[in-house]
């Protein structure tokens, strides 16, 4: 269990200094409504996480990012501020258990933490890999969900699972991903369907690829000393596939997050949302 390791940044009860910066530089910009909310991100020290964090801090909710590495948590605490940064593995019953009591009621649970730690295709799959995939890509998102229900219900909150494009169109490498993926995205119905009387949305979004860690960790595992040239080629690879012409950004995701999360988006439940240059071709 990690939670012995808390490095806690700011207080919870504090209040983020960068108040809606965008509403200050243009009056007529769009207000989140967001300012003084509780967010959780998982996986939220690096990557699509990290940036997903700095919009909430910046539209002024009260942030709190967790992952597994005391190393990752410091370094984004100290890149966006006034965060509180809690060291947790979301496929740990107790470290879960741990977290949500530190952070109390959430408005916003972001079940970001997921991706692929095991790459091949089926042939080199094994029931652990399929396992160890559903566990963290889904069995970690709905327990988190479970957990934090009580509050999200008193708060009128919301879910948000960072699913992927695989989940709608499997990619070649990865198929214990791309269906711990396809898991998420009928989760995500099915808790929206059960939990909506309550006033808990729960929505999905679904990056295509997106530069990040991930794939400098999947280029490391497959392309071994070669490993730079490897990624040169994969993320050319990735940019020529999407019609738009390039990889995203993690801020291409984040934006989307932070407008799904608002109470603009208040009647959207159950909906899983694209952010992929077109990349997945299907209705
Ligand atoms: N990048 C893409 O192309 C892409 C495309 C579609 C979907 N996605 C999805 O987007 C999400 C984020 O991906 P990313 O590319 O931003 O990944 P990333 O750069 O590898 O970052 C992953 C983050 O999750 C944390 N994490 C990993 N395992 C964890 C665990 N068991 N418990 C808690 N935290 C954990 C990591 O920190 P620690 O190492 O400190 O734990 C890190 O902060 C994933 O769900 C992924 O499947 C990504």
């Amino acid at each position: 269990m990690l939670a012995g390791l808390d490095i806690v940044t700011p207080q919870l009860q504090q209040k983020p200094l960068n108040r809606n910066r965008a509403e200050a530089d243009n009056p007529r910009a769009m207000d989140l409504h967001l300012r003084d909310k509780t967010a959780l991100v998982t996986g939220g020290s690096r990557g699509i996480g990290l940036a997903i964090a700095r919009v909430f801090h910046e539209e002024g909710a009260r942030v709190i990012i967790c992952s597994r590495n005391p190393r990752h948590l410091v370094a984004a605490a100290k890149e966006i501020g006034e965060i509180t940064a809690m060291p947790c593995d979301v496929t740990k019953p107790r470290d879960v258990r741990a977290l949500l009591k530190r952070t109390g009621p959430l408005d916003v649970l972001v079940n970001n933490a997921g991706g692929m730690e095991h790459y091949g295709k089926f042939a080199e799959t094994t029931a652990e890999s399929w396992r160890r995939a559903l566990e963290l890509n889904v069995v970690s998102a709905v327990e988190l969900a479970r957990a934090a229900r009580p509050g999200l219900a008193e708060r009128a909150g919301c879910v948000i699972n960072i699913a992927s494009e695989a989940g709608r169109q499997p990619l070649r490498i990865g198929p214990d991903y791309s269906a711990a993926k396809a898991a998420l995205l009928s989760a995500t119905k099915s808790l929206a369907n059960e939990l909506a009387p309550e006033g808990i949305r729960v929505n999905a979004i679904c990056p295509g690829p997106v530069m990040t860690d991930s794939w400098v960790t999947e280029a490391r595992a497959r392309g071994g000393a070669r490993w730079q040239s490897f990624l040169k080629r994969a993320s050319a690879h990735a940019a020529g596939r999407v019609p738009l012409g390039r990889m995203g950004t993690p801020d291409d995701v984040a934006a989307l997050a932070v407008f799904v999360a608002s109470p603009k988006a208040s009647w959207i439940t159950g909906a899983a949302f694209a952010v992929d240059g077109g990349a997945v071709r299907v209705i």
